[in-house]
């Protein structure tokens, strides 16, 4: 498969705010969440087939606590949990398998805790 790059930047994005107050992000910067349950980012992700594909997302949690998210994508919501990275300038990424139909997908990942989600920089497929 090619490789595709989404910035959180470029996504659709509620209850959050595009920021580059932070270092390390690539693209233009990257979507601080308000830190309430709901706030999320919505990417349309394009899959040449459909069937599994694991997407690495790329963030930062500058806490000392597990940042949880929902991932949904064709009509399954899954749990994915943001651990610590360290700092907020400290970028890591960690993958998640979504079921993909071929052509364009929307992925979406919601905060599911008050504290909301992490900063997020991009997804790659
Ligand atoms: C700090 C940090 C933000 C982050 C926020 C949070 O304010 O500067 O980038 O989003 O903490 O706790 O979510
Ligand atoms: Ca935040
Ligand atoms: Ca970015």
């Amino acid at each position: 498969a090619v490789l595709a790059d989404y910035q959180a930047e470029d996504a659709t994005i509620s209850q959050g705010a595009v920021e580059s107050n932070h270092a390390g992000y690539t693209g233009t910067g990257f979507v601080n969440l308000d830190n309430l349950v709901g706030s999320s980012v919505e990417f349309t992700v394009s899959a040449a087939e459909a069937g599994p594909v694991p997407l690495t997302i790329r963030y930062a949690n500058g806490t000392t606590g597990v940042r949880p998210m929902s991932v949904t994508a064709g009509g399954a919501t899954q749990a994915k949990d943001f651990p610590p990275t360290g700092a907020w300038t400290t970028w890591m990424e960690t993958t998640v398998t979504v079921t993909l139909a071929a052509g364009q997908n929307a992925v979406r990942l919601t905060s599911t805790a008050a504290d909301g989600g992490p900063n997020l920089d991009r997804l790659v497929t």
